[in-house]
């Protein structure tokens, strides 16, 4: 276990926001966990990559970053069961898959962040989820100080979303995923950019195509500090849809129900002409209006006036409300753009 007082988070979040965590405690392995106080146990944040994660204050809660390694590989004749630690680099899995010729997660290639991160928010891409694979979440409890199996159904994965943002929160760490991968492989070609992929393409030339199109349109953190999507794409009624499509042409959306839709929350900002848009060193990203960029010293306030900005000017062009994917950490715990703007107006 490694602890450190007193340290900047800038390299431990993709917005490269500069908050000071009063305390970082790596965990090397499960046994660290018993080492660990139970005050910073039931009070810590837990951080995996910090791609989306958007520290708003200059002060952040104790900082738990779960560092174990490993991945553990089992043949069995219709699939291929995976065992695989939280602290391992999700892209570097996908990597490691396709590699050993095992299809399944090309779709999810280039997503930023860690294994145990990628069940919290069920993360997706292409017309595929982190969902799709998962046979169980092996999780450790800060109360009974037990590790658990929760079953995919038990995790209760929704879009963008699973039990881990709910009433599992702040309750303990996610140690491991259980993964499997069919033998019998299909490749998912229906999302836009791979509907012209030939039918018999392989999971590399698929993981290939992924890694082209988001290299081209997803700014790299290393690159330009962001957090992937910054909000979640909009679930509205049917009658929304109709209402938009009376004034625009070809408005993206994916059908969820006979009565709603799903919208697409980057065209939403992007046609409230707010792609590019600039306030101080927050930005949305020139190529990706979903995406929020700073462009060096933005700080976290300065990220969620751009957000509150941008959710505001949506609604007024749209009548949409925009629902942030990040997760906002405030020095004392997680809050939401509703509540800061709350505080704001009491003030
Ligand atoms: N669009 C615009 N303006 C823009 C960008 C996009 O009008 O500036 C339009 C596009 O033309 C397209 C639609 O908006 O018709 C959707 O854009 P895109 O296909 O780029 O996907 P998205 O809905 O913005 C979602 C995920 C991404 C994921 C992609 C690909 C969410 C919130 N985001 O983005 O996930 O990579 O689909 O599957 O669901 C993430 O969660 O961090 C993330 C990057």
């Amino acid at each position: 276990m490694k602890v450190s007082n007193h340290q900047s988070l800038s390299c431990f979040n993709t917005l490269a926001i500069n908050a000071i965590a009063p305390k970082i405690i790596e965990l090397e392995s499960i046994s660290d966990l018993s080492l660990v106080d139970d005050i910073d146990l039931k009070s810590a944040y837990v951080l995996g990559e910090g791609s989306n994660t958007l520290f708003v204050d200059t002060q952040t809660p104790v900082i738990i970053k779960p560092a174990f390694t490993g991945i553990e590989l089992n043949e069995h004749e219709e699939y291929t069961e995976l065992e695989v630690k939280a602290g391992e680099n999700w892209h570097q899995l996908v990597l490691t898959t396709i590699d050993k010729g095992l299809g399944g997660l090309e779709n999810l290639a280039l997503i930023p962040g860690s294994v145990g991160a990628a069940p919290v928010q069920n993360i997706g891409a292409y017309g595929v989820e982190f969902s799709d694979f998962c046979r169980y979440v092996k999780w450790f409890d800060f109360t009974t100080k037990q590790v658990v199996k929760i079953s995919n159904r038990d995790c209760q994965f929704g879009y963008r979303d699973s039990i881990f943002k709910r009433s599992l929160k702040d309750k303990g760490l996610i140690v491991s995923v259980g993964l499997i991968l069919s033998k019998r492989w299909q490749p998912k070609l229906t999302y836009a950019g791979l509907d012209d992929l030939d039918k018999t393409s392989s999971a590399k030339t698929i993981m290939d195509r992924v890694i082209e199109i988001r290299s081209a349109k997803l700014p790299n953190p290393n690159h330009l500090a962001n957090a992937g999507s910054f909000f979640k794409n909009p679930v509205v009624d049917s009658s929304v849809l109709s209402e938009l499509e009376r004034k625009y042409d070809n408005v993206p959306n994916y059908p969820i129900s006979d009565t709603e839709v799903k919208l697409a929350a980057a065209w939403l900002i992007d046609k409230s002409g707010l792609k590019g848009y600039r306030l101080g060193d927050a930005a949305t990203h020139e190529k990706q209006a979903l995406v929020i960029v700073n462009h060096g010293n933005a700080s976290g306030k300065d990220i969620v006036d751009l957000a509150s900005y941008i959710k505001t000017t949506v609604f007024q062009h749209f009548g949409v409300m925009l629902e942030h994917e990040v997760r906002f950490i405030a020095k004392d715990g997680e809050t939401s753009l509703v509540q800061l703007e709350r505080e704001q107006t009491n003030d």
